[in-house]
């Protein structure tokens, strides 16, 4: 019977066991010390156990990061950069996949006003801005991709993955479920194109059938790529990607040869809803964060409508334990290449039921690497928990504004000081 320990392949790539460290971002950034920050946080993880790590979105292009901590991989240099880190992590034993992505229209440059103001180009969409959305983005120059630009844009998803394997990387993941440029092209919301990348679900998802053959192309057909599957929440009487398409776009990917996929229930908005759990009331109420809100966006108008999506969004989803597990075993039952869960996982029990239940191939887990960065060994160990983290969100923020990726809640700090990593 599968468990935990129980190592997994995925494509062309062997992982030990079956937790990985879901990706978040770590605020590395692109500077001389990002493989050294990615180095400090992922070696620890390493050691202590986990199988693979999936580190947080970098963007495959130079402008569309959605916070200015996240790191750009559009050329060769930047990628190759990272494979002293990617080499370390190896060595502590575990595999590492790198997330490509982009933001499109919900990039930095559309509302962080010192990248906003030095932007050299408009923001890139699958369509025009949803009706709904125009206020927000008066005065954003936007430019619609042309049939020719979306297969460019798959080009480069190829060379990216080309140099991640050239790095050193295990493989790379689609950051395709998170209200960026890629679920942009897959949403009914967003995507309103009347050439073969719009329309019905299969010319919605043709983009990712596209890059899937240029990573193969470019990087080999054995190298390892993943893809995250939205399963969508949408304002009433707006059009989403539905439980029934989100399942459908499982089988696609399977069909376009995804070695495997990760479905998630997120909401159109690039909101809570992916972490669940709201916003804290420090995003307003403290004064440092406050400040920083202010230079990043200091229209009032603006400002507004980023506290406002915030805080509907933590309303409509609030923290559940395992709350994708509808998605992940359905999925499961449809598709043959691994399932990927994700999402409110906590404790060894949970990890193992997915396991054992045959709910899903690989269990991830997210915020609590941030406080407790040696948390494989206690999920690996059947450790009963509770986990440190409060999945206060106080790292959401934070890393919106440009912070490091780490916990940021002072509950969990004064816990970890007198404990040592464990809650109890
Ligand atoms: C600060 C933060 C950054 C995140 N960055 C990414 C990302 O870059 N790519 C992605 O697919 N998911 C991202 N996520 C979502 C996580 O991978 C994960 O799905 C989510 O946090 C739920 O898992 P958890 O409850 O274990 O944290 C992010 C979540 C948080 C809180």
């Amino acid at each position: 019977m599968t468990n935990v320990r129980t190592p997994l392949r995925i494509g062309g790539s062997l992982v030990r066991n079956r937790l990985y460290r879901a990706p978040v971002l770590e605020g590395a950034g692109s500077g001389p010390d990002a493989a050294e920050i990615y180095a400090r946080h992922f070696v620890e993880n390493a050691t202590a156990g986990v199988g693979l790590i999936i580190q947080g979105s970098s963007c495959v292009l130079e402008e569309g990061r959605t916070s200015p901590g996240m790191t750009v991989v559009a050329n060769r240099r930047q990628v190759m950069e990272l494979s002293p880190m990617v080499r370390a992590v190896q060595q502590a034993g575990a595999s590492i996949f790198l997330q490509l992505g982009h933001g499109g229209i919900f990039a930095m440059e559309a509302w962080h006003e010192p990248y906003a103001s030095a932007r050299k180009g408009p923001l890139l969409a699958a369509s025009p801005v949803p009706w709904l959305l125009k206020p927000a983005f008066r005065g954003v120059p936007v430019h619609v991709l042309t049939t020719d630009e979306v297969r460019d844009l798959a080009r480069r998803f190829g060379d990216v993955a080309a140099w991640a394997r050239e790095a050193g990387y295990d493989g790379v993941q689609l950051g395709s479920a998170n209200a960026k440029l890629l679920d942009q092209f897959l949403s009914p919301f967003f995507n309103h194109r009347r050439d073969e990348f719009g329309g019905t679900l299969r010319n919605r998802a043709r983009l990712l059938e596209l890059i899937r053959a240029e990573v193969a192309a470019r990087a080999g057909a054995d190298y390892p790529c993943a893809v995250k599957v939205p399963c969508e929440k949408s304002p009433p009487l707006t059009a989403r990607t539905s439980p029934a398409e989100a399942l459908e776009l499982c089988r696609l990917v399977e069909e376009f040869g995804f070695d495997a996929v990760t479905p998630v229930h997120v909401s159109v908005f690039p909101d809570t809803t992916l972490s669940r759990g709201g916003v804290p009331r420090s995003f307003w109420t403290n004064r440092s964060m406050r400040d920083r809100l202010r230079r990043a966006a200091p229209s009032r108008r603006r400002r507004t409508a980023i506290l406002a999506g915030s805080w509907l969004g933590g309303k409509q989803a609030a923290f559940r334990p395992v709350w994708n597990r509808d998605l992940f075993s359905a999925a499961k039952r449809q598709v043959s290449i691994p399932v990927f869960a994700v999402g409110g996982i906590r404790t060894a029990e949970e990890v193992t039921t997915i396991l054992q239940e045959g709910e899903a191939d690989m269990v991830g887990i997210g915020r609590p690497f941030y406080a407790e960065p040696d948390l494989a060994a206690r999920i690996l160990d059947g450790d009963p928990g509770p986990r440190l983290c409060r999945s206060s969100n106080l790292c959401v923020p934070a890393q919106m504004l440009g912070m490091k990726g780490i916990c940021y809640n002072p509950e969990v700090r004064r816990a970890r000081a007198t404990t040592g990593g464990s809650a109890r």
